[in-house]
């Protein structure tokens, strides 16, 4: 079996790549490497290098390989920056989700695994109380989780008209490293954020301690991305044996964290002294959202083993020789 890999060469991807390939699957990756690195997976693996939005190019991919089933990873994921630039987010994540769609439908190719993200669910009502299941209301509140779910419902549409059987994993909060030249290299969430500055003699900002939780900050589920990966290949295993289907599916721990509990455990790791300044809320953060993981193991016989340890201590190995862009 050979599965496209969209977005293979990012942070998620490669760690998904690798997976995929212990499985005993082929890869091939299509990425336009403005985010990943052709480093992050092995030099044998075929590298299709084009954006997802680039339809003709798509399409070739289908004609050139044979192709089994999609692993759809490629977009844009910056919250703030989708409130800023929505265009670009509905023609890189949905637009270019379309094209993957259109050359599966013409050559027939049904296995779909979609990344999808927790950020579909928007600011549940009552998330402080409860674990946020898969049949919640979804109301994202901003254009990156609108464009995740544009894409559920179309791809959930395809299931009835051309028989398409599609996993859409709903990402928490992803973290950590399989190994220390796959670590996240950018900057754009708490984890990375919290290294950048307390490495750079600065203190990190904490958005809010008046929330209604156990010491005022927000509650995230942490998920090790190497737990991710592995819930891919479950994923590939459920669609390969499955009729037409679609099930979204919250891939998280079950546990919660505050902002102030990764800090702490970020300092533990380090051994650096935080002292967290703190600020008003950012706007949008819902004070909890972590996932009822029930479905996961039912389905997919899949849980996490990984603890927010594991993932800011293998985080902060890889932070400490982060990879330079080579492409
Ligand atoms: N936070 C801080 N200070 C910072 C950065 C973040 O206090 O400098 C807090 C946030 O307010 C939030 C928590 O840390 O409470 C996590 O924030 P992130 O920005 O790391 O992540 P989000 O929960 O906002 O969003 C992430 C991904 C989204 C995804 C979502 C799903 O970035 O793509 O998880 O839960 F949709």
């Amino acid at each position: 079996m050979a599965w496209l890999i969209t977005g293979g060469a990012g942070y998620i991807g490669a760690h998904v790549v690798q997976e995929t390939l212990a499985s005993g699957r082929d890869v091939i990756v299509l990425d336009d490497l403005s985010t990943g690195l052709k480093s992050r997976f092995p030099s044998d693996v075929p590298l299709i290098h084009t954006n997802v939005t680039n339809a003709d190019a798509v399409f070739s991919a289908f004609e050139d390989y044979s192709i089994d089933g999609v692993l759809h990873l490629a977009a844009r994921k910056q919250v703030g920056e989708s409130v800023e630039r929505p265009i670009y987010y509905w023609e890189e994540n949905v637009i270019g989700f379309f094209n993957v769609l259109t050359a599966m439908q013409a050559h027939q190719v049904k296995n779909l695994v979609f990344s999808s993200s927790a950020a579909v669910y928007g600011e549940p009502d009552n998330a402080l109380d409860t674990l946020i299941f898969e049949d919640d209301l979804c109301q994202p509140i901003n254009p990156y989780g609108a464009t995740k779910l544009a894409g559920e419902t179309l791809s959930q549409a395809l299931t009835k008209s051309d028989g398409f059987k599609v996993a859409a994993l709903r990402y928490f909060n992803v973290a950590g490293a399989a190994n220390p030249m796959l670590g996240d290299p950018f900057i754009l969430n708490l984890i990375p954020i919290v290294l950048d500055a307390i490495t750079n003699g600065r203190q990190p900002l904490v958005f809010g301690s008046d929330y209604p939780t156990s010491d005022g900050t927000c509650i995230r589920d942490y998920i090790h991305v190497q737990d991710l990966a592995q819930a891919h290949v479950a994923a590939m295993d459920l669609v390969e044996k499955s009729d037409s289907s679609f099930v979204p599916i919250n891939i998280g721990t079950g546990k919660g964290s505050t902002v102030l509990e990764v800090i702490d455990v970020i300092q533990e790791v380090t051994g650096i002294e935080i002292k967290p300044e703190i600020t008003p809320r950012r706007a949008g953060d819902p004070a909890a959202l972590v996932a009822d993981t029930s479905r996961a193991k039912v389905t997919l016989n899949w849980s996490s083993h990984y603890t927010l340890h594991d993932m800011i201590s293998s985080a902060w190995e890889a932070w400490q020789i982060r990879p330079v862009q080579d492409n």
